[in-house]
C-alpha cells in the first residue's frame, strides 16, 4: 500500500485545538521532530489571529527540544503527561499555560488503554523503516507507541532518514493484557526477548509519512567533578561491601540508573569498580556512560525503553550497530518499567534526589516545594519494587545555599517506606531496620555536609517527641530562610520558637 508522503506543514494542518495526540520515543530518542515543529508554527499563526489552538500531548517520558520545546515556546500545549524535561515547558508548567499532570511511565499505556484521558485522536510516530503491510521499525525509543498505534484514530510517521535498517531487531514489542485477564509477562532475565522486532499498524490508519533528517540533539553531561566522582565512588564501594556480606549476590544483580549527571556519575563508578562483577541492567534509560561500559565488558546487557545518547555517541553506535546488537533490548515503557518484572528480577534502583529529609523522604520533582523540575519519570516505579533502593544526590548546591539535606522534604516523591540507602559525596547513610530517629542520626552524620550537621542535630533535639519527633512549626524552616535570605544556613531555630 503506498502511504501519502506529506510535508510537515500537511500533516499539521489536518490537527485542530484540543486533538490528543500521542507521541513516539521515551527521552528526546525517538520523539519526533518535524511535525511537531509545524504544530508549534501553526499554534502561532493561529494566536495571531485570534484563535485559540492547543493540543494534549502524551508521550512516554520527556521529548525533545523539537517537541516539548518548540510547542511551548508557542504556547500550544494543553494537558501534558507522563514527563517532561525542557526549560520551556518548564515554564510553561510553573505559570499554568500548560496543564501537566506527573505520572508513574509505566501506568500510562494501561490508563489510555481503559480510556482515562479520553480518545486519542493521533498518535505521530518516528521510525526508522516502513513496510507496505504498516509495519514499522522505530528509532531509538519505544515508550508508548505500541498502545498509541493500536489506539489512535490516526497516525502520522516521521520517517528519519538518519535512522539506520539495522536498527530492525533491537525493539521487542509487547502489549500485556489488561486486567482482569493478564498473565505474567515472561521476562526472566533482562535479556528475554517476548515480542515482536516490529509495531504493527493498521494501515488504513496511516495519514502520511512526512520524511526528516532531524537528530534528537542530546547534549552530553556536565564534566564529571570532585563531588559527583565522589558519590559514584560511595556508591560501588556500597555495593561491593553489599556482595561481600552476601546481601547481593556474588553474580550480582541488574542494575537501573536514573537520569541526570549524578546517575551519569554513578555509571561511571561502575566502570571503575573492577571489583564489581560485568552486570547487566534492567532500567528505561541507557546513557553515554553505560555504551562506555558496554565496549569496556562492564555491562554485559541492557534491556531499556531507549538510547538517550549524546549526537556523537548516538552515530557511533549506530555505525557499530553488529556489536550492541545482543547486547541490547529497546522495550515498551511499561515493560522496561514493569512493576512485576522489577520485582522479580531483584532489580537494584539507583535514583537522583532533589533533597532527603533526615527520615528518609525524597523530593526528586519540585524546587522549594513548588516549582516543577522534570517529574517523577520512572524513578517511582524502580524504587518501590526495587530489591534496594537507592537515591544519591550532593550533600549541598549552590555552594552551600542550599543543603540536599533538610528536617522535611518540601515535596514528597518517594516515601522513607521505599528508600533503603541515600547516598552523598559525604558518606551513605543505610537506612534499613532503623527506627526514624535511628535514620536520622545516620543521615545527618554520614550524608549531610559539616555545615548543615549542627543546624540538623538542633532540629532533631528540639522535636516535641512521637516517633517521628518533627517539630511542624519548623519543619520547613531551611526552605523559607533560603526563600527570604537566599541561604538556608540562615536558619534561626529561635524564630520557630526553639
Ligand atoms: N533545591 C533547589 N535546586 C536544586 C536542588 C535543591 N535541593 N538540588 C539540585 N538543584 C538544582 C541544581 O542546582 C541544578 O540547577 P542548575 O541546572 O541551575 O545548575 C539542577 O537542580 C539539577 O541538579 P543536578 O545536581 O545537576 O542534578 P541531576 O542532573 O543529577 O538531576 C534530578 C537531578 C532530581 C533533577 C533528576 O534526576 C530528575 O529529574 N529525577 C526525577 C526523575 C527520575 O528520577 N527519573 C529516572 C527514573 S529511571
Amino acid at each position: 500500500m503506498a502511504f501519502p508522503i506529506l510535508s510537515a506543514k500537511e500533516a499539521a494542518a489536518q490537527i485542530p485545538h484540543n486533538a490528543n495526540i500521542g507521541l513516539s520515543g521515551f527521552t528526546a530518542s525517538g520523539s519526533p521532530k518535524v511535525i511537531t515543529e509545524a504544530i508549534a508554527a501553526k499554534a502561532v499563526k493561529e494566536h495571531e489571529e485570534g484563535r485559540p489552538y492547543k493540543v494534549n500531548i502524551f508521550t512516554g517520558a520527556s521529548t525533545n527540544n523539537h517537541a516539548d520545546g518548540a510547542l511551548a515556546r508557542a504556547n500550544a500545549i494543553g494537558r501534558r503527561t507522563p514527563y517532561q524535561n525542557t526549560p520551556d515547558l518548564r515554564k510553561r508548567i510553573n505559570s499554568h499555560d500548560a496543564h501537566y499532570f506527573d505520572l508513574h511511565l509505566s501506568e500510562l499505556a494501561q490508563k489510555f488503554r481503559y480510556g482515562t484521558y479520553g480518545d486519542l485522536d493521533f498518535a505521530i510516530i518516528e521510525v526508522a523503516k516502513v513496510f507496505d503491510n504498516g509495519e514499522v521499525v522505530l528509532g531509538t525509543g519505544v515508550g508508548n507507541v505500541p498502545t498509541y498505534a493500536k489506539y489512535a484514530k490516526r497516525i502520522f510517521l516521521e520517517l528519519n532518514n538518519t535512522l539506520p535498517e539495522g536498527l530492525y531487531g533491537l525493539h521487542d514489542i509487547y502489549m500485556p493484557l489488561d486486567p482482569p485477564y493478564r498473565r505474567e509477562i515472561p521476562i526472566y532475565k533482562p535479556s528475554d526477548r517476548i515480542g515482536e522486532p516490529t509495531v504493527k499498524i493498521d494501515p488504513a490508519k496511516i495519514a502520511g509519512i512526512v520524511h526528516s533528517d532531524a537528530y534528537d540533539g542530546i547534549k552530553g553531561f556536565t564534566e564529571l567533578d570532585d563531588v559527583t566522582l565522589q558519590i559514584g565512588a560511595n556508591v560501588c564501594n556500597f555495593l561491593l561491601a553489599e556482595v561481600k556480606a552476601g546481601r547481593i549476590p556474588a553474580s550480582f544483580l541488574p542494575i537501573q540508573s536514573g537520569v541526570g549527571n549524578v546517575a551519569n556519575a554513578v555509571l561511571f563508578g561502575l566502570g571503575n569498580a573492577k571489583e564489581l562483577p560485568p552486570f547487566e541492567m534492567y532500567t528505561e534509560v541507557v546513557q553515554d556512560a553505560v555504551i562506555e561500559l558496554m565496549k569496556m565488558g562492564r555491562c554485559k546487557f541492557g534491556s531499556t525503553c531507549s538510547l538517550t545518547l549524546s549526537d556523537k555517541t548516538e552515530a557511533e553506535v549506530l555505525a557499530n550497530i553488529d556489536f550492541f546488537r545482543d547486547k541490547i533490548v529497546l522495550r515498551p515503557a511499561e515493560i522496561s518499567n514493569s512493576p512485576e518484572i522489577i520485582r522479580r528480577l531483584g532489580v537494584i534502583a539507583m535514583n537522583t534526589a532533589l533533597e532527603a529529609d533526615i527520615f528518609g523522604n525524597i523530593n526528586s520533582t519540585h524546587v522549594v516545594g513548588t516549582k516543577m523540575m522534570n517529574g517523577i519519570g520512572g524513578s517511582g516505579d524502580f524504587t518501590r519494587n526495587g530489591y534496594l533502593s537507592i537515591f544519591s544526590c550532593p550533600s549541598i548546591t549552590k555552594g552551600g545555599l542550599i543543603s540536599n539535606i533538610v528536617p522535611m522534604v518540601s515535596h514528597v516523591d518517594h516515601t522513607e517506606h521505599s528508600v533503603d540507602i541515600i547516598i552523598t559525596d559525604q558518606g551513605v547513610a543505610d537506612l534499613r531496620g532503623k527506627d526514624p530517629v535511628q535514620r536520622a542520626e545516620a543521615i545527618i552524620d554520614n550524608c549531610a555536609h559539616p555545615m548543615y550537621r549542627e543546624l540538623l542535630r538542633d532540629y532533631l533535639r528540639m522535636g516535641k517527641g512521637g516517633q517521628t519527633p518533627h517539630s511542624l512549626n519548623a519543619a520547613l524552616a531551611f526552605h523559607t530562610s533560603f526563600l527570604e535570605t537566599g541561604d538556608m544556613r540562615n536558619t534561626d531555630w529561635a524564630k520557630f520558637g526553639a
